[in-house]
């Protein structure tokens, strides 16, 4: 049963029978105005709130691993005995009630209060952040969370706190999330955290001996260890003819509102790059009424990272809104409003959205003399070849043990839960980075899931229908799945994804 139904919740206060719980299967009802699923794990049950604290997720449709819950919308995990949100994207945890059984009948008693306060087995005398972004803020959320209680310090050259990336091409973009959705914390959060954030100040470089990093404004600041999650830039490409202003690009919170207050008087856009980020602008700005020209060299969109497939079904999808794709074609020149392609045709644009990739912002290690290969070099630990010094999310490349291979990617939960472990071993935890990848993507009211890693794959699975927009497609190389994409299988994606942390593990 999902919290969205209609019929009544049953009112666990007033007790259920233990035989109306079937084993590892979220049961949904409430406690007094609380939301609240009761799971049975074998003779265990436990008792957390229904909703994910990430963008609330239904819970009660999520999938129970062991002694935790897993939530369907974008895979955050947490723990049934303590509700903590273990994995992100949720960085806040459930509330968790007792649960007592009374012969057949289970009741659900108070709320559970917070578990104790942890202690770091090492304590660095100051840690510094580079980079606010999903690996920095969730690092050091994470730091705090594990009790850790010296000097912390990110340091960002965005001019806004950490914030919802993913939001800026989706929600934010089609004007159906306000800005304030978009900060992950607020201000008072790093008072009380005792964060001290610097914005809008890039650092310029780093002297691994000397533990410390130079800003562009000549500041020094020490450190005693060091997490670098300086993200990625997208890629600028000229176009001929066209004016900087004519042109604009999709990383920051300060790009999405320009594209926002451009949008408002626009009615035809050119979208340059049918990549995921490019593809979202489109769906949004078909929301907010514009005209919408997708330009890009490949056959079908997405197809390098879905396959023709569900490239077509994504093509589909967007064609039904209106958008125009002119694919296998590059853009020639721009003179005025008018815009070239290289096949002739000519189209009328207020502006263009280049999404044409990104580059892992790699200069500040480069520059100290760290190991870089398309991405900054880290252990399983996430150590750079530097000691002491972590690098997470965009920038780093790690070895995968699902696909034995490094592998670096630009998903939000990796680079956030890549945060959390970097920020763990800062604390002595030799914990291993073997999360399997997870990343989603929105195309009006269908969303993308994607687990496990294909650069290259020999065979495709298709279960379902695609262009119902229900199935589950397998990325298989010499027999082995790879990763699995999923439209409207919540749960399979889940399932896979635990599927393959089982298969690796060892
Ligand atoms: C519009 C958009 C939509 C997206 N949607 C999705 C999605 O739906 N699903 C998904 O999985 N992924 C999505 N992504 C990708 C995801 O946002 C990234 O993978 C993620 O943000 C990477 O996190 P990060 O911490 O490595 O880098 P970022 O979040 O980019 O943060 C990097 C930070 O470092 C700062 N910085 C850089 N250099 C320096 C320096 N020298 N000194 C100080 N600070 C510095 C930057 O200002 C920034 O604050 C999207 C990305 C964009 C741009
Ligand atoms: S809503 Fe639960 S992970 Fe996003």
């Amino acid at each position: 049963m999902s919290d969205t139904d209609a019929t009544p919740k049953p009112d666990f206060r007033k007790g259920l029978p233990f035989r109306d719980l079937p084993d590892g299967t979220p049961v949904a009802g409430r406690v007094d105005d609380d939301d609240v699923i009761v799971v049975r794990q074998g003779d265990e049950l436990f008792a957390i709130g229904a909703h994910c604290t990430h963008y609330h997720g239904p819970l009660a449709d999520g999938l129970v691993v062991g002694d935790t819950i897993r939530c369907p919308w974008h895979h955050a995990c947490f723990s049934l005995r303590s509700g903590e949100a273990l994995r992100a994207p949720a960085l806040d945890a459930v509330t968790c009630w007792r649960v007592e059984r009374a012969g057949d009948t289970v009741f659900v008693r108070e709320k559970i209060g917070d578990p104790p306060r942890r202690r770091p087995a090492v304590s660095p005398a100051s840690v510094l952040i580079v980079g606010g972004g999903a690996a920095g803020l969730a690092a050091a959320d994470m730091l705090r969370r594990e009790g850790y209680g010296g000097s912390l310090k990110m340091i960002s050259a965005d001019d806004s706190a950490p914030y919802d990336r993913p939001n800026l091409s989706k929600d934010f973009l089609a004007g159906s999330a306000p800005p304030d959705w978009i900060p992950l914390r607020s201000p008072d959060y790093y008072r009380d955290q005792r964060i001290d954030l610097v914005l809008g100040s890039r650092v310029a470089s780093l002297e691994p001996q000397a533990r410390q990093v130079e800003l562009e404004n000549g500041t020094v600041h020490a450190f005693d260890a060091l997490l670098i999650a300086t993200g990625a830039d997208p890629v600028r490409i000229p176009v001929e003819g066209a004016t900087d202003a004519q042109l604009h690009y999709l990383r920051s919170f300060a790009d999405s509102q320009a594209l926002v207050a451009r949008a408002a008087a626009a009615k035809r856009v050119v979208v340059v790059g049918a990549s995921f980020i490019g593809l979202e602008v489109a769906a949004s700005l078909r929301k907010r009424g514009v005209a919408v020209d997708v330009v890009a060299p490949e056959a079908q969109p997405l197809e390098r990272v879905l396959g023709v497939v569900l490239g077509k079904v994504v093509r589909r999808l967007h064609e039904d809104q209106g958008v125009v794709f002119h694919l296998g074609q590059t853009v020639k020149h721009a003179d005025g409003r008018t815009v070239t392609l290289s096949g002739g045709t000519k189209l009328d644009a207020d502006f263009l959205v280049l999404g044409v990739g990104v580059r892992p912002s790699l200069a500040l290690a480069e520059r100290a003399g760290l190991a870089v290969e398309r991405g900054i070099v880290v252990n399983e630990y996430l150590e750079t070849s530097a000691p002491g010094i972590f690098a997470a999310g965009d920038v780093a490349r790690w070895p995968d043990p699902h696909t034995g291979q490094k592998i670096r990617v630009e998903h939000w939960v990796v680079a956030e839960r890549q945060g959390q472990v970097a920020a763990r071993n800062m604390l002595g935890r030799r914990e291993r980075f073997d999360a399997v990848p997870f990343f989603w993507s929105q195309h009006y009211d269908a969303v993308i899931n994607y687990v496990g890693h294909a650069e290259t794959w020999d065979a495709v699975e298709v279960e379902g229908d695609p262009d119902a927009l229900d199935c589950a497609v397998r990325y298989k190389q010499a027999g082995r799945v790879l990763a699995v994409a999923t439209i409207g299988r919540d749960v399979v994606s889940l399932q896979s994804e635990a599927a393959m942390e089982s298969s690796s593990a060892g």
